[in-house]
């Protein structure tokens, strides 16, 4: 079995190297430079995470899949998403990206994981949320792993009241995600020190005199709004984080 992951802000990772710990699958995250046409066509079996935005799978991890989906289509699937408080569909809307792929689905579920919209007064980034979600999705991915290991299918979000929690998010998402490209803004604290640059997942942001441009492909995962040493870096909500989130260890 193989595993892969898109991880804006670490809980798609976690649980992506946690479950591939306890089912000994080989982890990937989609940055990686490896080999994927060669590593996904060697797999009987693709285990696939990463995080929901409004009910939507990552563009970066659409792309993705629009490079392999002629390899993805033919494998079993294990579908996780991970999710802040709910996404209805979540999961099947991996699925529904490769047309005819549904019937291949062993394995579909969702984990509440902690916040990471850091600067969204709604949500504090909150330590005792972090704990108690990170023991919740111990415990369910040790029951997920059991069942899979048992041959006990099960599809969150395949139920029509998914579908239909999904769409009171995912009709709305689209155009939040197209303006969100060029979502990206750094404030008067910014040093210039590049961190974002390096780590941002779509190679979106740049150095020019010392200050940080964007090229306007912002997929809004948060990253560098929550890595920036100086809290300068926001995307869409451009408040200065009060606390940021350091990942769910
Ligand atoms: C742009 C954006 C949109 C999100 N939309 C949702 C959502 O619709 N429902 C939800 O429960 N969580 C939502 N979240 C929260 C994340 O899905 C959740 O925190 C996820 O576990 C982050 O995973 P990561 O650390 O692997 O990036 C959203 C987060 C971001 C940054």
């Amino acid at each position: 079995m193989v595993a892969i992951y898109f991880s804006g802000t670490g809980n798609s990772e976690y649980i992506s190297r946690r479950f591939s710990d306890l089912m000994g699958a080989e982890c990937h995250s989609i940055e990686e430079d490896v080999d994927f046409e060669r590593l996904l066509s060697g797999a009987e079996t693709l285990a696939v995470c990463y995080p929901i935005y409004g009910s939507l799978v990552p563009r970066i991890m659409r792309e993705f899949v629009e490079k392999y989906k002629n390899i993805i289509g033919e494998k079993k699937l294990i579908i996780f998403c991970t999710q802040m408080m709910f996404s209805g569909d979540g999961a099947r809307a991996f699925a529904r990206l490769i047309p005819g792929c549904e019937k291949n689905v062993v394995y579909a579920e969702h984990f509440c994981m902690p916040n990471n919209i850091c600067n969204f007064f709604l949500f504090p980034v909150r330590d005792k949320e972090r704990i108690r979600k990170k023991r919740a999705a111990d415990k369910k991915l040790e029951k997920t792993c059991q069942n899979i290991r048992r041959g006990i299918s099960k599809k969150r979000g395949w139920h029509f009241f998914s579908t239909a929690l999904g769409k009171t998010q995912n009709v709305a998402f689209p155009g939040i995600e197209e303006k969100g490209r060029g979502a990206f803004a750094a404030d008067q604290d910014c040093t210039g020190c590049g961190l974002c640059v390096k780590r941002c997942p779509m190679q979106n942001l740049e150095l020019a005199d010392g200050r940080v441009r964007q090229k306007d492909n912002c997929i809004l995962c948060y990253r560098c709004v929550n890595l920036c040493p100086r809290r300068a870096a926001t995307v869409l909500i451009h408040k200065k984080p009060k606390r940021q989130y350091k990942g769910i260890c």
